[in-house]
């Protein structure tokens, strides 16, 4: 019989001298004190009958044998002589019953030397108190290691790929799981070489393989990566691997440790969701370019009705957006801008031509027939579900700040930003431009203009960005 490694881990740490018997009072363990104190070597002692060592005036074997079975584990203590190297020494004997499982299968018994200067009974209860403690804790510990590893064996178990630990040449030292279901070959395939795990990766995948060998054979390297193998019917699987080299130092031998599991189907899905969104952003590029088209193609039935105007419209919208960009508007925002700067004046087509045609000054009657274009633009836009307030933006982009602008005399706080830019940009590029009743300003001049003698009518805010775009930045309508 063999001493439980439980019970050794504790005799061996003890200061006090014990030894272990089996049932037969045979001895099967001494612990270093016992050495000490008696001068004589494990060796010596293992296998020898108990009294060859331990001598009493009682019969020692007919204690024991009432102490068999005992299941509260009670002590009896007895006065012993001890056979040493020196010759008999007197000491108090205490015997415990040991227990590695549920029976009994041997005792324990500790030897306290009777010396003037102490109690053995003492130091005995002492001692039955340590060891007592030390069992219920070493117990504990091999019960919550016993429950890990329970833990452990089922999580390995139950996962649904391979488990493994490796040498540097991929052949498994140990291989756990799905291995024949996701590659075809079985674990003594691998384990025979052949084939080793790095042969079966994909051909195409194989050089980025082996260049993680140099990041993963340093102690401590690790690395996570998606390849696909071949399976051994020529069937082909993404797989993606965890794997950790475990040497703690460059001299120790590589071993690679990991677990790989089958993501094919997950790859499918993302192909097939990268797919879908390819196509759908061709669609949409596709949509976006049909929409540009309609907008720009309405812009121009306005520039055909009034040719005086020419390019009016896609410079407005030049400057419009740049303003915009300089008071960090989002670029959805812009985008908004941008659809109502080329559709501002839609609503001259509501115009006679004859009056958006004639050369010379417009009578007041006449001015006012060009006053109905952003009522008559907001008409016609508001009709279109646009994502931004485009029809509004129409609707008041001749409206000033004091409340002079038309169709509805806005005050400042009515006029939304969109409005207030573009009123900007229309203004601005109007008087930069050449027409047929009056020639074009110069930049000076318009700025001048629109930031002095018109200062009550805009956005300050505005006309100091767009007074910054022309006179720092450079910009200019073409
Ligand atoms: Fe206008």
């Amino acid at each position: 019989m063999e001493i439980d490694p439980v019970c050794q881990s504790v005799l061996q740490d003890l200061e006090e001298a014990a030894l272990v018997c089996d049932l037969e009072f045979k001895i099967i363990y001494v612990n270093p004190p016992f050495e000490k104190m008696t001068g004589l070597e494990a060796a010596a002692v293992l296998n020898l009958p108990g009294p060859d060592i331990l001598t009493s005036g009682e019969d020692l074997l007919a204690l024991l044998a009432g102490q068999r079975d005992d299941s509260r584990e009670t002590a009896v203590r007895q006065p012993v002589f001890i056979k040493t190297a020196r010759g008999r020494r007197e000491a108090l004997l205490t015997v415990i019953t040991h227990r590695s499982g549920p029976e009994q299968n041997g005792f324990i018994l500790f030897l306290h030397e009777v010396r003037p200067e102490t109690d053995p009974l003492t130091a005995s209860s002492r001692t039955l108190r340590k060891v007592r403690k030390e069992f219920h804790h070493q117990a504990d510990f091999q019960r919550q290691v016993l429950e890990n590893e329970a833990r452990y064996r089922s999580f390995v178990e139950n996962f649904r790929g391979i488990v493994f630990q490796g040498d540097k040449n991929c052949r498994p030292i140990f291989f756990h799981g799905a291995v024949e279901q996701l590659t075809g070959y079985t674990e003594a395939d691998f384990r025979s070489g052949r084939p080793s795990w790095d042969k079966i990766v994909h051909p195409e995948d194989q050089p980025a393989f082996y260049e993680d060998a140099e990041k993963l054979f340093r102690p401590g390297g690790a690395v996570e990566r998606e390849y696909r193998i071949q399976q051994r019917d020529g069937g082909v699987r993404w797989v993606h691997e965890v794997a950790q080299n475990i040497a703690a130092h460059p001299l120790d031998p590589i071993i690679i440790q990991g677990y790989i599991y089958d993501i094919t189907d997950r790859r499918a899905a993302e192909g097939a969701l990268t797919r879908a969104k390819t196509e759908l952003t061709a669609s949409l590029d596709q949509l976006q370019s049909l929409f540009s088209g309609i907008v720009e193609a309405l812009a121009s039935t306005v520039e055909l009705r009034d040719p005086y105007t020419s390019g009016h419209e896609k410079r407005v919208t030049l400057l419009a957006c740049a303003l915009a960009r300089e008071i960090h508007f989002d670029e959805n925002r812009i985008a908004g801008l941008r659809i109502a700067g080329l559709l501002h004046d839609i609503g001259k087509l509501m115009v006679p031509a004859e009056i958006l045609n004639k050369p010379t000054i417009l009578s007041e009657t006449e001015y006012d027939f060009i006053r109905i274009h952003p009522q008559a633009g907001h008409d016609i836009l508001r009709k279109i579900a646009f994502p931004w307030p485009v029809a509004d933006i129409v609707l008041q982009h001749h409206e000033r700040l004091d409340g002079s602008g038309y169709p509805q005399g806005l005050k400042a706080p009515e006029i939304i930003l969109e409005a207030r830019i573009l009123a900007v940009a229309d203004v601005m590029e109007a008087m930069v431009s050449h027409r047929p009743y009056r020639p074009a300003k110069n930049l000076d001049r318009a700025l001048k203009e629109i930031r002095e003698e018109k200062a009550g009518l805009f956005d300050q805010r505005v006309v100091k960005s767009c007074a910054g775009l022309f006179e720092e930045k450079q910009f200019r309508f073409d």
